[in-house]
């Protein structure tokens, strides 16, 4: 499964890209206003410049004429760029017309195996079912991803399954075991999925002993050294 971070901060994103295990960005409107009086374009076309992946920027419009519009020229920014259209009627119409163009779509606010049957119909690269905002009104969000790549591979669709909205690391094993294709996470999640409390007191248990173990080298060191030197004395008597 790929590793994906949902942000658009270029501070994070360089950040996670040195530990060589994201290959994709998902951003959305709301992460873009949070990076404030920033230039969409450019903010993606940078984001480009730092991860060699699918780099997903969502369309604003309604309709499905603008949404196509909208979605042509977001797809110019650079050839890694995949268009995020939401799963409504007008979207499943830009859907169907931008994949056609070879526009890679990644549908957004998936929160059902039939959405995410129609978005692949329609011609949809990525699906993102968002798995924590199910969770959030007491449904079980990765019941859906099941469900989706279970009827996925019964018809042999090729739509890749981006687990989205996962907001702790048990979201990332369970998309895991469930076969999604990409999970996308903020680099908080990330970060709590490299921890454990073990490891922390496994490393500081390393260090103590070989603190000890270095201080034993040492003052072992001169009785070395002096034995050494009576051995040399002996041999010149
Ligand atoms: C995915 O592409 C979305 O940007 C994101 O995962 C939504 O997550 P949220 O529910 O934490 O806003």
């Amino acid at each position: 499964m790929e590793l994906f971070l949902d942000t658009a901060s270029l501070d994070e994103i360089r950040e996670a890209a040195k530990w060589g295990v994201v290959s994709g960005i998902t951003t959305n409107p709301t992460l873009m206003a949070r990076e404030g009086d920033v230039d969409f374009a450019a903010t993606i076309k940078t984001i480009c410049d730092i991860i060699d992946g699918p780099i997903s920027a969502e369309v604003v419009s309604m309709k499905a004429a603008d949404m196509i519009e909208e979605g042509r020229v977001i797809s110019t920014w650079h050839p890694n760029v995949v268009v995020k259209i939401p799963m409504t009627a007008d979207g499943l119409e830009a859907i169907k017309t931008l994949s056609r163009e070879k526009i890679r779509i990644n549908t957004t606010l998936i929160f059902t195996a039939n959405q995410a049957l129609l978005a692949a119909k329609a011609g949809a690269y990525i699906v993102s079912p968002f798995i924590g905002r199910l969770d959030d009104i007491s449904e079980d969000g990765m019941q859906v991803i099941r469900d989706i790549i279970q009827i996925y591979n019964n018809y042999g669709i090729t739509t890749k399954v981006l687990a989205a909205s996962i907001r702790h690391p048990r979201h990332i094993t369970e998309s895991a075991k469930a076969g999604a294709h990409i999970a996308t996470m903020p680099i908080s999640v990330l970060k709590q999925a490299m921890k454990h409390p073990l490891t922390d007191i496994g490393l500081e248990r390393f260090l103590k002993d070989w603190e000890k173990y270095q201080q034993a080298q040492t003052s072992k060191e001169p009785a070395a050294v002096k034995k050494a030197g009576a051995v040399r004395g002996t041999v010149r008597a």
